[in-house]
């Protein structure tokens, strides 16, 4: 069942009922400033760190979900009250819908005749979101209503918020401009801190609460806020416990009349010279309301702040004036929509299916840019407290959009490279606010610094650019031992200093990084972990609740080796074989080559398993994912990565491997990680086994791998496979059973539950997904087949049968690509503007052309 359908010409996806299976949520924002917003308005905010710079506090594990954060409320004349978004009141409403756009959300209800459309956006470029919200009398007689808005803020760092609650009980602190209807919150400013929250209103206000249990009353939740009952804000000035920012606005409406109100929240900082300013009228302190002893004061404007230097909100000000403007708005969400345009006019495509022409349109450029924006720090599933950006993972996610943005692209591969340790290795996570390395999970990933290669080769493609192999790039030094190597180091900050290479060099040591770490078999050493951060083989955890993350690798970790990093290591190297080839720095293109060759002989020799790929071999040489295993006997990571490589393509294992994919992992949710899952806890895998079989590395579907196996059956030219395959995962598709899979209809998700768990096909861990690059790489480069190269744009579909053709748009290098395929067979055959061209690459026009016409005859 569905909960909601696809509005394809307004790029949203429309859910028509609020209580969807769970929190269904959007990112607003793509810079700076992220929020992130469910369909019952729910959700948080930050300023580039999610658990850093926190603005909204928000519960994970609450009850009822999604509760907390942000509200909405409108109050009758009647005292009857209702929330827009449904939540927190949860009242019946006449009338729900919630448009997930690009980049914003418009939740618009009625109740009662009146209706309440709210519009959530982030304004490019600008740290703070908006909420649009317009009131409409539909009945046919006048209203008197009260809107009230509420923010709860988070004391900013998000898990000494959750925490440290001794202290922190006592820290809050705000100042509300009452006439300019602005509250701030300013917990910490006057000590280290130079940045603070504010939250205006457009409208004069009735009332303004910032402390919590003011606004809500004692033993009160969101849902039955005392302050909206009795049609009465407390003016309340938070002096510790917890702050929060509620207006309260008069809506005087007659029939048929509308009233728009805005609500900004937004971050600022100041100079650290410049954080205050000289009150010319300091307020006496005002008495407390009959005496009693409550936790707040009334105050009148500028309160909050008697007898304190007062923050300095001049740099604020027109930025508040503008964003409480319509007229402002408006030209800032054409901006927006304007953006999009602008990213999705890069890659388009009119296929016979609406779910790949959906997907690759509009939802998983989307979904990929949120990916690149967050890596895997903050969703309903990552807290934002946890990890930072991955290597790996942001690596992976570049793959998918570097096409999008290639100049932040470029940006972000130089931030990765710096987290590279001098031995090639790399920092496994890093913190966006400082772009330094995780200490706490530290390095040896060894599949990590090759992710790397495949990364800058894709920039390389899409862009040309060879001058960011020249950039010079520092490594960490601060990886035990590399501090002393470095004996010129001054400070302990200074981790970098002195250690910059060109980015080739970068790569040529994330190569050298595995060939320096081969193992008894020839294969590289999986050290830690490899992509499959669960298969852990130098472990040997017996500690409950020890993270299987950051546990050391117990004794000599040079035995356990894994295949998939082989296949990986034959791919990258091949990368690195093209890039030394086309941006000659060096003549060690055949270098690379060779090493590659080497590679792929010795996985056939020693990874393969007689009908599939192997997976790894154990610390004392037993084989991992092998026909000789009782559980476990077959993955799905080296399949797809072994023939994405090339590896068994004329010899016939590619085929061999995929057929048993085939027949051994596929499902109609999708492909699983390994069959058959672990039914007991295995000291010498790890963490695979802990989870309950089926579910996430256990045999779940770990959505991130299919792709690869799309990618592989496309080169062995399986265009039905590949687009099967393609289908069984794809969001569009699995709408029709949003009541199974449960997670947003618009997004992947990183893990649909395998065959063997009780709730096969239900998913988990929407958006931020490794998947959602690999899909977009897999039907765009793959399956459509258009894919950039050194030396132009390839194309080479592997379509299924029943497709008689397509036709494509792709801006590369500055030149629009129309491109029209017809169908008769397989094979390519090229006329670019008139001429036939030989093979399958497009060349770039040399005559300054920016509109170029394909005709593609596969016949
Ligand atoms: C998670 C991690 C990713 C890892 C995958 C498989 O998605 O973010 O780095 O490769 O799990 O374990
Ligand atoms: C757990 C998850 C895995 C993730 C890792 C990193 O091991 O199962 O998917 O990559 O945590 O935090």
């Amino acid at each position: 069942m569905r909960y909601g359908y696809f509005d394809d010409a307004a790029r949203e996806y429309v859910i028509t009922r609020p209580d969807t299976p769970l929190p269904w949520i959007n990112y607003l924002g793509q810079e700076d400033y992220f929020a992130m917003l469910s369909n019952t308005g729910g959700g948080y905010s930050f300023y580039r760190d999610a658990r850093l710079r926190r603005l909204i506090r928000y519960r994970y594990n609450n009850v009822p979900a999604d509760s907390g954060g942000r509200a909405l409320y409108v109050r009758m004349s009647d005292g009857d009250f209702w929330s827009p978004a449904w939540q927190p009141v949860r009242k019946s409403l006449d009338a729900y819908e919630c448009r997930v756009g690009l980049g914003y959300t418009r939740i618009t209800s009625t109740y009662r005749s009146i209706q309440c459309e709210a519009t959530f956006f982030v304004p490019l470029g600008q740290p703070l979101e908006v909420w649009r919200v317009k009131l409409t009398n539909q009945s046919l007689s006048p209203v008197e209503l009260q809107l009230f808005s509420l923010v709860e803020f988070c004391l900013w760092d998000a898990w000494d918020d959750q925490t440290n609650f001794q202290r922190n009980f006592n820290t809050g602190e705000v100042e509300v401009d009452e006439a300019a209807g602005v509250i701030y919150h300013k917990t910490e400013y006057r000590e280290r801190r130079n940045h603070f929250a504010y939250f205006a209103c457009s409208a004069p206000l009735a009332g303004f609460d910032t402390q919590r249990e003011a606004f809500l009353g004692a033993y009160r939740g969101f849902d039955r806020p005392a302050a909206v009952e009795e049609c009465r804000c407390r003016n309340s000035i938070a002096h510790g416990w917890s702050p929060i920012g509620a207006h309260q606005v008069n809506v005087a409406l007659e029939p048929g009349q509308s009233r728009e109100v805005i609500f900004v929240l937004g971050y600022a900082e100041n100079p650290r010279d410049e954080k205050f300013m000289v009150d010319p009228h300091p307020q006496p302190l005002p008495l407390s309301e009959g005496g009693e002893a409550a936790p707040f004061s009334l105050a009148g404007r500028r309160a909050g702040d008697e007898g304190q230097p007062r923050l300095n909100t001049s740099r604020v000000q027109p930025i508040i004036a503008r964003y409480t403007d319509p007229a402002a708005l408006d030209a800032a969400q054409a901006d927006l929509r304007q953006h999009w345009d602008k990213l999705l006019n890069v890659y388009h495509v009119a296929t016979p299916d609406e779910h790949t022409n959906r997907m690759v349109n509009i939802w998983n450029p989307y979904q990929v840019m949120a990916t690149f924006n967050l890596s895997r720090s903050a969703s309903l599933y990552e807290s934002g407290i946890g990890r930072g950006m991955g290597f790996r993972d942001s690596n992976q996610d570049l793959l998918g959009c570097v096409h999008l943005l290639p100049d932040r692209a470029r940006e972000r591969l130089l931030d990765l490279a710096a987290t590279q340790l001098p031995n090639g290795g790399a920092y496994h996570q890093y913190q966006p606010l400082t772009k330094r390395g995780n200490d706490a999970v530290g390095s040896g990933f060894n599949d990590d610094p090759l992710w790397l290669v495949l990364a800058v080769a894709a920039y390389l493609k899409e862009t040309g650019d060879g001058s960011i192999l020249d950039e010079l790039v520092p490594y960490d030094l601060k990886a035990a031992g590399n501090l002393k190597a470095a004996g010129n180091l001054k400070a302990a900050g200074d981790n970098k200093i002195g250690s910059e290479t060109p980015l080739y060099e970068h790569l040529q040591r994330a190569i050298r990084y595995t060939l320096d770490r081969l193992g008894p078999h020839g294969l590289p050493q999986i050290g830690h972990a490899d992509w499959n951060d669960c298969l852990n083989l130098n472990c040997f955890s017996s500690e409950p609740g020890e993270s299987f993350q950051t546990h050391s690798d117990e004794g000599d970790s040079t035995k356990a080796e894994s295949v998939f990093i082989g296949g990986l290591f034959v791919l990258a190297a091949r990368e690195m074989a093209g890039i030394a080839r086309h941006f000659p720095h060096t003549d060690e293109a055949d270098v690379y080559e060779c090493h590659a060759n080497a590679m792929a002989q010795t996985v056939l020799k020693h990874g393969w398993d007689g009908e599939w790929f192997l997976r790894a071999y154990d610390r004392v040489g037993a084989r991992v994912g092998s026909r000789e295993c009782e559980e476990g006997r077959i993955f799905i990571e080296p399949q797809g990565m072994c023939v994405m490589a090339g590896i068994g393509l004329e010899s016939g294992e590619a085929q061999h491997a995929l057929d048993s994919v085939h027949e051994q992992l596929a499902t109609p949710h999708g492909i699983v990680l390994h069959q058959p899952p672990y039914t007991r806890y295995y000291l010498n895998l790890g963490e695979i086994s802990s989870y309950p079989p089926g579910y996430k590395e256990n045999g779940g579907i770990f959505c991130h791998t299919n792709p690869w196996v799309m990618i592989a059956e496309a080169r062995l030219g399986h265009g039905d496979r590949a687009l099967d395959y393609y289908l069984r995962i794809n969001p569009s598709v699995r709408e029709a059973m949003s009541d199974v899979h449960r997670c947003e209809p618009y997004v992947y998700a990183q893990m649909i539950a395998g065959r063997d768990a009780p709730t096969h096909g239900e998913a988990k861990n929407s958006w931020l997904t490794g998947t959602a690059a690999w899909n977009l790489v897999a039907v765009t480069q793959w399956i459509i087949g258009i894919r950039p190269t050194f030396a132009g744009l390839q194309i080479a579909p592997v379509i299924p049968a029943n497709w008689p053709g397509f036709t494509a748009k792709r801006v590369f290098r500055g030149v629009t690509y129309h491109i029209t395929i017809k169908r008769a067979g397989d094979a390519v055959s090229l006329v670019v503007d008139g001429h036939a061209v030989q093979g399958d690459v497009v060349p770039l026009p040399t005559d300054g052309r920016k509109q170029v016409a394909v005709q593609v005859t596969l016949s």
